[in-house]
């Protein structure tokens, strides 16, 4: 039921190594789930729960209320992807109760979708939920497979996907090559990531290892989160002589969990583009990215041209754009269709999408400037966000507000010229 041969693959591409796991299934399993399998039960409860108007019963599976954003965020992305390819083949490799697969079916009018969990009892309850998508029959099918055996049986079986959602636990880099491996040209990746110790600074040689980043504490450490899991991905593409580009990135706090939408292509990033190194200097508070040719020349103008104790450096990063602003637009447009905003009241999902449309501008450089870091430098109390963006704007500099922090704001600015407007807001 799952082969469709597609001649418009992501391939050649080397297999995963089965003698370095061989039994995939249970080995990332059980480093995936939170529950050990003696605790695993059948999804004997129901808990019935509705998002979007839709009904589902999430059982005793892991289910997110507050993740329903990320999941709008998803269909929005799938929705566009139907609309200008015409066509839209979904596999949900960690589906849980199998709420998004669903979502995918009716929201995005997916042709077909694939709702996977590792775990055998849940496959009663997604059936169960993925029923009342009756239309047309054979529009999807439920399995329960490992996730990274699952991928890399569709790509030998030359079964390939437009859109691949990825919702683990932790860190999912495990899973980017085969999830590379079986999807389209030109498709799309929906990553996860909760590992917010990595992200913090706090598991550098953990955050080497899963994504290639050696990554320390920098005040703007969920932002560094987001551009870990881009740049992982960034990495593990160019393995395979591709390339990605972030059509949107999502930090939401519950969790922590840092979600990014990719679009993948054949072609290698031109000289690494955006794949570099962040420094933050903790004397002056600027922060600088560093192209590798460039990394033997890492100092603070604050030190004067010489070497810098103060500078913490993290990377090799993604230090591109977080989003793709005329995807956001499109985005905007789209929920407007789906009529989930535009009737005045400004709901949630299009302040989030106005925010990234801010956050879009390529002027703005990695990282946001939290106002109490002002304050505290200044040796005054906060201004007001707005008042403190409307005059840095006055000066010409680039400014937006940060979806990740709502206190703080990101430009292209120094930390000195913000101290001295900060300071000449306080005198007025
Ligand atoms: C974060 S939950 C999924 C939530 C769901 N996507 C939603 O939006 O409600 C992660 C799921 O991945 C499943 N899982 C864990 N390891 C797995 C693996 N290696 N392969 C497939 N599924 C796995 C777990 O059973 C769990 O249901
Ligand atoms: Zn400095």
């Amino acid at each position: 039921m799952l082969a469709l041969p597609s001649t418009n693959s992501l391939s050649p591409l080397p297999l995963l190594s089965t003698r370095q796991n061989p039994n995939p299934r249970q080995a990332s399993f059980r480093a995936q789930s939170p529950l050990s399998p003696s605790r695993i039960s059948a999804s004997c409860h129901s808990h019935l729960q509705t998002e979007r108007g839709l009904e589902f019963d999430t059982g005793d599976t892991f289910f997110r209320h507050e993740s329903a954003t990320g999941r709008d965020l998803a269909v929005l992305a799938a929705s566009l992807y139907k609309k200008c390819t015409g066509r839209l083949r979904v596999l949900d490799a960690m589906c849980g109760c199998g709420v998004r697969s669903l979502r995918y079916l009716a929201e995005a009018d997916a042709d077909f979708v694939v709702a996977n969990d590792a775990n055998d009892d849940y496959r009663s309850l997604i059936v169960g939920n993925m029923s009342s998508v009756q239309e047309k029959e054979g529009r999807w099918v439920v399995e329960s497979n490992d996730a990274n055996r699952l991928m890399t049986e569709c790509y030998l079986r030359r079964d390939f996907f437009d859109l691949i959602d990825v919702d683990s636990f932790g860190s999912d880099s495990t899973f980017l090559r085969s999830a590379f491996s079986c999807l389209k040209l030109g498709g799309l990746l929906y990553l996860t990531s909760t590992d917010g110790y990595s992200s913090g600074g706090h598991r550098p040689h953990h955050s080497l290892a899963a994504y290639g980043a050696y990554v320390r504490p920098m005040p703007y450490s969920n932002e560094i989160g987001l551009r870990m899991l881009i740049g992982g991905a960034v990495r593990e593409a160019s393995v395979l002589g591709y390339h990605v580009t972030p059509l949107f990135s999502y930090y939401s706090y519950h969790g922590p969990v840092f979600r990014v939408m990719l679009q993948v292509n054949r072609g290698k990033l031109p000289d690494n583009r955006y794949y570099e190194f962040i420094s933050y200097c903790s004397l002056c508070g600027d922060s600088l990215s560093y192209s590798w040719d460039k990394l033997s020349k890492m100092r603070c103008s604050c030190s004067d041209g010489k070497g810098s104790s103060s500078l913490v450096v993290s990377g090799p990063l993604w230090v591109g754009p977080l989003h793709c602003a005329s995807y956001i637009t499109d985005m905007l447009r789209m929920a407007e269709q789906q009529e989930w905003i535009g009737n005045g009241t400004g709901s949630d999902l299009q302040k989030l999408l106005l925010l990234m449309l801010d956050e879009s501008d390529l002027r703005l450089p990695v990282g946001y400037i939290k106002l109490d870091e002002v304050a505290s430098r200044a040796k005054i109390n906060s201004p007001p966000l707005r008042i403190m963006m409307g005059a840095l704007q006055k000066e010409g500099y680039a400014v937006s507000r940060s979806h990740i922090a709502s206190n703080a704001f990101k430009t292209n600015s120094s930390m000195a010229t913000c101290i001295r407007i900060a300071k000449g807001l306080q005198q007025q």
